[in-house]
């Protein structure tokens, strides 16, 4: 990868070294999904345990024509709605998706990348409260109803290829987790 790929990839990461090499200390890093404020989970180590099993897993991938987090769902996701939204996709991925995978990750050696993903998903999830009012009802039940259509195509697809999918695509999560990181 060179430098301007890395940037285009990572600007979080670079902004953040270049702001390290001139203050001592940095604020402020954090997740903002609408009115849930989540700190402590950093996008760069995300990222990073991720590329260490990207290409490995999405070799395994053998039907790329079909995507689990398709553009038209993550676009149509509202601010407000965001917060609902992640909590489901982030449960789903640790208790159907990553805690079915270990035994693949095992043969494909990425227990460790596998491992970083999980802790900080479940650190993540942990952190998001929505709120439960019924003002916000509706949001929680469109944002809901979003997600099960993200449930729907991986149900669609045979076991393994489906959770293969679903591990190859945490980058496309992250790129739209980005969008709600403040650096
Ligand atoms: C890929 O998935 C589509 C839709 O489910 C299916 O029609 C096609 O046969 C699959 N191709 C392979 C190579 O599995
Ligand atoms: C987009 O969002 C609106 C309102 O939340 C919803 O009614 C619609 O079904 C969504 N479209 C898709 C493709 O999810
Ligand atoms: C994809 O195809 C390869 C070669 O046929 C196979 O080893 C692998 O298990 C397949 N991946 C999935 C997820 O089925």
């Amino acid at each position: 990868m060179d430098l301007r790929m890395q940037m285009a990839t990572f600007p979080c990461l670079m902004l953040f070294l270049l702001l390290w090499s001139q203050v001592p200390e940095v604020q402020g890093q954090e997740f903002r999904f609408g009115f849930c404020h989540v700190q402590g989970v950093k996008l760069q180590v995300l990222r990073k345990a991720f590329g260490t099993l990207r290409d490995t897993v999405q070799a395994q991938d053998n039907n790329t024509s079909v995507r689990l987090l398709r553009k038209e769902i993550l676009q149509n996701i509202s601010d407000a709605e965001s917060c609902y939204f992640i909590r489901s996709l982030l449960t789903f991925y640790l208790k159907t998706v990553f805690k079915n995978y270990y035994r693949q990750a095992a043969e494909l050696r990425v227990m460790r990348a596998l491992s970083t993903l999980t802790n900080n998903f479940i650190a993540l999830t942990s952190a998001l409260h929505p709120r439960e009012e019924d003002a916000v009802f509706s949001l929680a039940d469109s944002a809901r109803r979003q997600f099960l259509q993200v449930q729907g195509a991986f149900q669609q697809l045979d076991l393994e290829a489906a959770l293969t999918k679903a591990v190859g695509e945490v980058d496309i999560l992250l790129t739209w987790m980005e969008k709600y990181y403040q650096c």
